[in-house]
């Protein structure tokens, strides 16, 4: 896959930054910078809407405020805390992430790519949300909504079986962060697939990104010039 040209690059982060503008959802999740915070919400959302997170999201930090009360809790109940939200491999991992903070870091997460990796669970989508959003990092994330989203707009229909693999989407995800804007950009990225550039029936027809789109329902000829 080539990389974008700047132009383009630049245009997608306007378009984006300008939609989130508008139509970016307030999630109690985006009013906090707190890295534990950032990451309860983040372990949440991995499989799971959000509309069935958020109270889920609020009852769990009031009773676990800080990672080391987290850590002072037994795997079993906040396995059950986390009761209905499936997956229930996510709270074991949660709950051995705040022993080891507690245990390697003074109660804290780490703030370095490297070191949130090591922790249990953390891959490179983790670690991207916790450095953009809790750490104030330009770095990038690569969820299902924004793999989508930006195979659709860069890649087009026809391209996508190409993809297997997700070093090219990385890339490309990381050659998108607008400088210093990594957060806002990468919340609007996760809010456009999830409620504009959606699987079945994206809303094409108002989406800001169409006259550059690879996907776009237009003839080709016509999107070259953006
Ligand atoms: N899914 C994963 N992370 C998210 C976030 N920060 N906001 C909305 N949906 C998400």
């Amino acid at each position: 896959m080539r990389s974008p040209a700047p132009a383009l690059v630049a245009r997608f982060q306007r378009r984006l930054l300008a939609w989130y503008a508008r139509h970016g959802r307030d999630l109690p999740w985006r009013r906090t910078r707190v890295p534990y915070r950032v990451l309860v919400s983040e372990i949440m959302l991995q499989q799971t809407q959000v509309e069935r997170v958020l109270p889920k999201y609020r009852e769990f930090l009031r009773r676990w405020p800080t990672l080391r009360r987290l850590a002072t809790a037994s795997a079993d109940e906040v396995r059950r805390a986390w009761y209905p939200l499936g997956y229930n491999v996510r709270p074991v991992r949660l709950h051995a992430i705040a022993r080891e903070s507690v245990a390697r870091y003074h109660g804290r997460l780490p703030d370095t790519a490297d070191g949130l990796r090591a922790l249990p669970g953390v891959g490179r989508y983790t670690a991207g949300a916790l450095l953009s959003f809790a750490f104030g990092r330009d770095a990038a994330v690569l969820d299902t909504n924004v793999r989508r989203v930006l195979t659709r707009v860069f890649l087009g229909p026809r391209r996508t079986a190409r993809l297997r693999g997700d070093r090219a989407l990385w890339a490309l995800a990381e050659r998108l962060v607008p400088r210093g804007r990594a957060y806002d950009f990468n919340q609007a990225l996760m809010d456009f697939g999830a409620t504009w550039c959606t699987p079945r029936r994206p809303r094409c027809s108002p989406c800001p990104m169409r006259s550059f789109c690879a996907s776009s329902p237009r003839p080709a000829a016509t999107r070259a010039r953006g």
